[in-house]
């Protein structure tokens, strides 16, 4: 029996232990979308879950069709049922993926969303935690090594990621290594109403290296099956945490498109390594928040 959240016409099931925080802050895609890349034809979540943030999209007209994938198959499931009860058929597809080991080689993607694990760690703690760990960056490595051949022109990746686990040197490496442009790092618009208050860069530095250091086990322990029932599987912390002015946050965007075929060839003639950065949209600046370098 799946637990239900709504995003206008569309009622997306769930379980507490397939939540990874998409319900929450991942529903900040919705003014980065907006604002950043407008409406698309053809989204798709890698790490979906059960697609809080992909069906958030669809139900908000910032996609037309919206494909999902995920390693967990309880995960797929879940999406499988949506897109059931739904009649979504026509305009949704599921895949359980390792990565994108499975994906058709067809897909073609306008929009690639993601709210993948944040943490770097062993082996033996991916499995203890699927939803927090990526072991040696692999399921970010891999995304960024496979995924060019899933891109229509133009198409745009914007995964969020957290600044108390990484920052953007984690990965510019894996996204130009791999033929693509790093557009922009940048975070959410904080909501109306929330106290705005801009720290000193010594501040974010010294909370991110707190943060970097217990995080990752409170996160883990909040995961634990009986104490993640006790604390999610109720109405209080339902209502809560759909609140927008209590979202954490410590998420930032990666945004990164395929370089332009005719950048690349230009590049190759001149021999220049000099990275094309198409302007911002909406007017977004391109200098990283404070705490993001
Ligand atoms: C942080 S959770 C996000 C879940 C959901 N998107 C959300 O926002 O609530 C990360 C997701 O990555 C999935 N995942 C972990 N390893 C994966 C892999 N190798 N391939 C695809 N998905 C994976 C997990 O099953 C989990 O659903």
């Amino acid at each position: 029996m799946y637990y239900k959240v709504k995003y206008n016409e569309i009622s997306v099931n769930y379980l507490p232990e397939l939540d990874g925080g998409g319900m929450t802050f991942g529903q900040q895609y919705l003014s980065v979308i907006r604002e950043k890349v407008g409406r698309v034809g053809h989204a798709f979540e890698y790490c979906a879950g059960p697609g809080f943030i992909g069906f958030s999209l669809l139900a908000n007209g910032l996609c037309d069709r919206l494909t999902l994938a995920d390693v967990n198959p309880a995960a797929v499931k879940a999406v499988q049922t949506t897109i059931r009860e739904n009649r979504l058929e026509d305009r949704v597809r599921v895949y359980q993926s390792d990565c994108l080991d499975d994906i058709p080689a067809t897909e073609r993607w306008d929009l690639v969303v993601s709210n993948p694990p944040h943490w770097d760690g062993t082996e033996e703690s991916y499995r203890e935690a699927i939803r927090l760990v990526d072991p040696g960056w692999v399921i970010h490595k891999r995304f960024y090594r496979d995924v060019k051949k899933f891109l229509a022109p133009n198409a745009s990746i914007i995964f969020q990621e957290s600044s108390h686990a990484t920052k953007r040197d984690d990965f510019e490496p894996m996204i130009k290594e791999n033929g693509l442009d790093l557009v922009e790092v940048f975070e959410a618009t904080p909501p109306k109403g929330r106290f705005d208050f801009t720290a000193p860069q010594w501040v974010h530095k010294l909370t991110r290296a707190i943060a970097h250091r217990t995080m990752l086990p409170l996160e883990k322990l909040l995961m634990v099956p009986g104490v993640e029932k006790a604390l999610k599987d109720n109405d209080l912390y339902r209502k809560i945490s759909a609140l927008p002015g209590l979202a954490p946050t410590q998420f930032y965007f990666m945004w990164s498109k395929a370089q332009p075929a005719a950048a690349v060839s230009a590049r190759a003639t001149n021999g220049s390594t000099a990275s094309h950065v198409p302007p911002p949209r909406g007017g977004g600046s391109r200098v990283p928040p404070a705490g993001l370098n």
